[in-house]
């Protein structure tokens, strides 16, 4: 055991968080209470502090698309990316901002609603065969649309997808249903964690929901840093 001793000075957090220079890469963002927590009061706002804001929105900035349970969208009440401090130069070549990639089988959203409507790069809708026609044509109109999977979507197949659309650096914003699934799935490359210091108790769920993991990554320290005893974890799969 060692004790990582707090180096002072301010980081380079675009270095620091750069995806890898080629090669299809999906990371996640969360974060959770001391005791697991990875929802306040049924959502995740209150979990964190200004830095894990600010870092929130950096990884969005860095990222091609970002992948989002319908249930956090719902929840969270999100409206589409814009483009955010911080972000110089992280977007060159690209879109102004990412899309967001919304998961869901039941498509009980809100078409007309800024997410989509107002979004500067579109949405995109993950979905998958048996979802209601009348919603999926709906869905056709304001958003790009990819189907995977007859009852469930297939999330190999999305990411593929997605990839073939030009997305290589995935951010996942879970909710902990769908990361759960993308762990599952063998898609995750690279958990960022921010550890709040709180302990809640209670009921709520952690970072994962979902059926046992049949087969866990193994995951290596990338770095750890500290923020007002707010722990920020990157952990990347072991190759
Ligand atoms: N601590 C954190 O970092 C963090 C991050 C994100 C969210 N949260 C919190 O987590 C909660 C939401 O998470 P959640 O786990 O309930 O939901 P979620 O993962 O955000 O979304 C679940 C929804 O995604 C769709 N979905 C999931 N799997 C699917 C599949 N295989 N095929 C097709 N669609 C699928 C379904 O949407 P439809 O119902 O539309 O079919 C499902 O209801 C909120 O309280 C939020 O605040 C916390």
């Amino acid at each position: 055991m060692r004790i990582l001793s707090p180096e002072a000075g301010d980081v380079d957090l675009v270095e620091r968080y750069a995806y890898p220079p080629d090669g299809a890469w999906m990371r996640a963002n969360m974060v959770a209470s001391l005791d697991g927590a990875a929802q306040r009061d049924e959502r995740s706002g209150g979990l964190g502090n200004p830095a894990d804001q600010h870092l929130f929105l950096l990884l969005r900035g860095l990222a091609d698309v970002v992948v989002v349970g319908a249930n956090t969208v719902r929840a969270e009440g999100y409206g589409p990316v814009k483009p955010s401090g911080g972000w110089d130069g992280v977007r060159d070549g690209r879109s102004p901002v990412p899309p967001l990639a919304i998961v869901s089988r039941t498509l009980d959203l809100d078409f007309d609603a800024p997410i989509f409507a107002e979004a500067k790069a579109r949405t995109i809708v993950l979905t998958t065969t048996t979802s209601d026609p009348a919603r999926l044509e709906t869905a056709r109109e304001r958003a790009d649309v990819i189907v995977a999977g007859k009852d469930s979507l297939d999330f190999p197949a999305a990411v593929k997808e997605l990839e073939a659309r030009g997305h290589r650096r995935l951010l996942c914003e879970g909710g902990p249903g769908v990361l759960a699934q993308v762990v599952a799935a063998g898609l995750l490359d690279e958990l960022c964690l921010t550890l709040s210091p709180l302990l809640l108790a209670g009921h709520p769920t952690r970072i994962l929901d979902g059926a046992p993991v049949p087969v866990p990554p193994e995951l290596t320290l990338a770095h750890a840093m500290e923020d007002e005893n707010f722990l920020f974890l990157r952990y990347t799969r072991s190759r």
